[in-house]
């Protein structure tokens, strides 16, 4: 049916009441290629309504999905409601914002039961996933009691991975997930369970008695067994249930529960290890199928290259994989952003996991790709791009002291706009046609626009005035390659990082300080030198310690050395930019030395504990 439907002209299917419908004429003989064709969708970073789900479940029956995984419990978040246990949602479901608005949204049971039966007459299995041990916040917020040191929590409002977890050692907890199970399986009537068991943190097991207590009866020789008896009995609970149990590639420590399928996301060791030991696997690697991804870092034709079955099975454990799942993790991504996230890019994997491999071809596929287009926009879905759509690069012109930037189009069928009083460009913009020059500061925000709408979000690009524009900078250290920041003159180009640390203006280091020398070319008067750092405590990234700035006519003698200590508790999860200043009469110099001293390992109580710690530096202006 869905095949017949594909035929209709888009006009049809956006209005879906005309009489009379031609089709070619033709044969239809078709099967999918993988069972288990899935999208994953996160709905706790970010809630999406009851019609909006409703809404995907009919677009993946259109392009021949069969599996909704509904992700309904994290840290940020429970999602649905649990009768025996009120508070899982009534607190669960709130979290407090940094800056105090309250963002919440659950699913009643009511609501569940209606989109599961809209989807089963369409056809999609929904598998819900609770998670555990890890990534259960929201959870331990409403019952601290299965926590290892008892709370009190809250709902996580930033994103990462967090140290508390279910306590593995109370019998309690065990009682907990399994009453909360049994209104699940009652809920879903499809075979498949899904319990997470990705990225448990396993520090306070260590230091837990009542974990440690449990070790001992039940001779587990580390925390990787604890998790994995965790994992065993829950698996064992729902298997008496009749029903099959789904968890990331991380239930493979410490041993694998009989039956249980592990869905691969870090890579596709996952799978292989999975299909060799004789379990169905699910594959799903970040690298190919997490949308979330932006575009310009995974396209879509690295995606329509993703096979589901690993080059490095052998030819019997095959048939071990299922398939595979699009997965959208909503941590910035709203209900309104989905779309354009998911789409072109699902309609590549809808291909892979429908379509025979040896049919593949990128540049036929590619044709029906932008034909699609009319076709998505019938019914309603607001997408995305394909790819980077444009990149640019930037020059300073010494003599006429200004910035030269240049914008380069990858794609035909964009046109760029852009603004310079700061707002987020539309289709009445400034349309780019050359070269832009700037010669003082102001806020330049460039975007990528289809025939319909902006694509993606605008690159904003903040020009200050810095005396060290154009000069050089050696620096010692290496940065981390893939956060260059656009190589070392980066740092002196007069455009400043934004909060964004994605954003190619930062430059990182990993576990090393920061040190760098300017030469101005000649003697000048200073009057300040201030480097800017970003802070992202949950991107791993942190102030440094100290920052210590010195000046010197020849680069041998430093003086009017200055020492700016850092004054924001590391603990902090305000993201922001500082600048480390040192105030100057007017001093002469030619060169000027910056040192800034990285914590270098993330602290004992971050969730990175033990990790190398980032510093990320831009712009030092130099007045
Ligand atoms: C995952 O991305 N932690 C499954
Ligand atoms: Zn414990």
């Amino acid at each position: 049916m869905q095949t017949i439907f594909q035929l209709f002209p888009s006009s049809v299917k956006a209005a879906k009441n005309e009489k009379n419908i031609g089709i070619p004429c033709c044969e239809i003989s078709d099967e999918p290629s993988f069972s288990w064709r899935g999208l994953n969708l996160d709905c706790c970073r970010h809630f999406m309504s009851k019609d909006f789900v409703k809404r995907y479940i009919d677009i993946l029956a259109y392009y021949k999905f069969n599996v909704l995984h509904w992700h309904l419990t994290d840290d940020q978040a429970w999602r649905i409601e649990i009768k025996k246990y009120p508070k899982l949602t009534q607190v669960g479901a709130w979290r407090v914002e940094s800056d105090g608005s309250v963002y919440s949204g659950f699913y009643s049971q009511e609501d569940v039961k209606e989109i599961v039966s809209y989807a089963r007459i369409r056809f999609i299995t929904i598998v819900p996933e609770i998670e555990m041990p890890g990534h259960s916040l929201a959870s331990l917020s409403a019952y601290p009691e299965n926590s290892c040191s008892g709370g009190p929590f809250k709902p996580a409002n930033s994103f990462g991975v967090f140290k508390d977890i279910y306590c593995a050692g109370r019998d309690s907890t065990y009682i907990f997930i399994h009453n909360v199970l049994d209104e699940i399986t009652q809920l879903f009537p499809g075979k498949f369970i899904h319990i997470g068991g990705d990225e448990a943190p396993k520090n306070l097991w260590k230091e837990c008695p009542i974990c440690q207590a449990k070790m001992k009866t039940e001779g587990l020789k580390d925390e990787n067994e604890l998790q994995s008896y965790f994992i065993k009995n829950i698996s064992a609970y729902l298997t008496d249930k009749g029903k099959s149990v789904i968890g990331w590639d991380e239930i493979l420590q410490g041993g694998l529960a009989p039956g249980t399928i592990v869905q691969s996301w870090q890579g596709f060791q996952g799978a292989v290890d999975a299909a060799n030991l004789g379990h169905y696997t699910i594959c799903s690697p970040e690298s190919f199928t997490y949308f979330n991804t932006s575009p310009e870092n995974l396209d879509l034709r690295k995606v329509y290259s993703f096979n589901p079955v690993p080059d490095t099975l052998p030819e019997n454990k095959k048939n071990y994989v299922l398939g595979g799942e699009v997965n959208l993790w909503t941590e910035y991504i709203k209900q309104e952003n989905v779309d354009e996230n998911l789409f072109p890019r699902m309609l590549a994997l809808a291909e892979v996991f429908w379509s025979n491999p040896q049919n593949k071809n990128f540049d036929e596929f590619y044709s029906r790709v932008k034909k699609s287009y009319a076709d998505l926009r019938s019914m309603g879905i607001k997408y995305g791009r394909e790819a980077k759509s444009f990149t640019y690069n930037i020059t300073i012109d010494k003599i006429k002291k200004e910035s030269v930037v240049n914008v380069v189009k990858l794609q035909d069928n964009i046109e760029i706009r852009y603004t310079v009083d700061g707002t987020i460009p539309d289709s009445n913009s400034h349309l780019y046609l050359d070269t832009l020059k700037i010669s003082k500061p102001l806020v330049l925000k460039i975007a990528a626009f289809n025939a319909y709408y902006i694509t993606g979000v605008a690159l904003t690009l903040k020009f200050v005035n810095n005396m060290a524009s154009g000069s050089k900078i050696t620096i010692s250290n290496q940065y981390a390659e893939r956060y260059n920041g656009g190589g070392k003159e980066a740092l002196i180009d007069g455009i400043k990082g934004t909060t964004n640390f994605h954003d190619g203006l930062w430059q990182g280091y990993e576990g090393v300080d920061f040190e760098g020398t300017i030469d101005l070319g000649e003697l000048k008067e200073i009057h300040s030198v201030a480097p800017t750092f970003l802070f992202n405590q949950d991107s791993w990234i942190f102030l440094p310690e100290k920052v210590e700035i010195s000046l010197s006519e020849d680069n041998i003698a430093f003086n009017n050395i200055r020492t700016i200590n850092n004054d924001i508790p590391q603990k902090s999860t305000e993201v922001l930019i500082k600048e480390f200043a040192a105030l100057y009469n007017k001093e002469k110099a030619r060169y000027i030395k910056v040192k800034a001293l990285s914590i270098k390992e993330c602290p004992d109580w971050h969730s990175g504990s033990g990790g190398k710690a980032w510093l990320f530096i831009d712009e030092i202006l130099v007045k």
